[in-house]
């Protein structure tokens, strides 16, 4: 009775109770697009790019748990456009230039972009002015590349031991903090895991961004995504 069965664009799953939807798509073989949700981090269910519909109704699929007999829809025309929208608006908000960052290749919101055939932003740009704290001698944040996923909030947390990371204000004004005046005041280090979850290129290593080429990076070879999917295919 562990075990609950429902189906995935027609596709039967087998589950395990009380897994999410997107843990047990993941196990059968099935993308499913997502940009807070990371590994077995708590997800949180904020960036909606993980939406799906279960038996019609709009669901985040990090944090919605498998039942018996749901019919979930992933790869629909109206959710890839949904989906979609929620990237390109991350684009503009932000100050995303991939040419120029380190990140470039290994960045999920651009692998993304590029998986539903993004070539360019369908809004205006924001340009908004935003801060770069270079103060930490091993790592930087740059808050212009911040989408709030919050992955590093919640690694800092549970993975790390630590609270170096925290959101401050709401809506149009959230914003990423740090646990002190500045990175270099906190009790971060370079081989935290918050570091190494950010999905884009705004929390990083320093004077590592280039020791793989661009051209030879995971998502210039293969579209993010491809690994969970090869897993289906055997
Ligand atoms: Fe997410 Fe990176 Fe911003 Fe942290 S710094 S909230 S991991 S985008
Ligand atoms: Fe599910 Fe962000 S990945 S809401």
């Amino acid at each position: 009775m562990n075990r609950v069965t429902f189906t995935i664009d027609g596709k039967e799953v087998k589950a395990i109770r009380g897994q999410t939807i997107l843990k047990a798509a993941d196990a059968a073989g099935v993308f499913i697009p997502r940009l807070c949700a990371y590994r077995d981090l708590t997800p949180n269910g904020s960036c909606r790019v993980c939406s799906v519909r279960v038996n019609g109704r709009i669901q985040a699929a990090c944090v919605q748990t498998v039942a018996e007999g749901a019919i979930v829809e992933n790869e629909t025309p109206e959710l890839l456009e949904y989906r979609r929208n929620i990237v390109d608006m991350l684009f503009v908000e932000g100050n995303h230039f991939c040419m120029f960052c380190e990140k470039s290749g290994f960045c999920e919101l651009q692998a993304l972009a590029y998986r539903f055939g993004i070539k360019a932003p369908r809004y205006p740009f924001l340009y908004p002015k935003r801060d770069l704290d270079m103060s930490h001698p091993h790592v930087f944040l740059d808050h212009n590349r911040c989408i709030l996923c919050g992955r590093c909030v919640r690694a800092s947390q549970d993975m790390d031991g630590k609270n170096v990371f925290q959101f401050v204000e709401r809506g149009g004004r959230k914003r990423l903090q740090v646990n002190g005046d500045s990175l270099s005041e906190t009790d971060l280090k370079a081989t935290d895991e918050a570091v190494s979850v950010c999905p884009v290129g705004a929390l990083m290593k320093k004077r590592v961004g280039y020791e793989v080429p661009v051209g030879r990076r995971r998502y210039d070879e293969k579209p993010i995504g491809d690994d969970i999917e090869m897993k289906g295919e055997k």
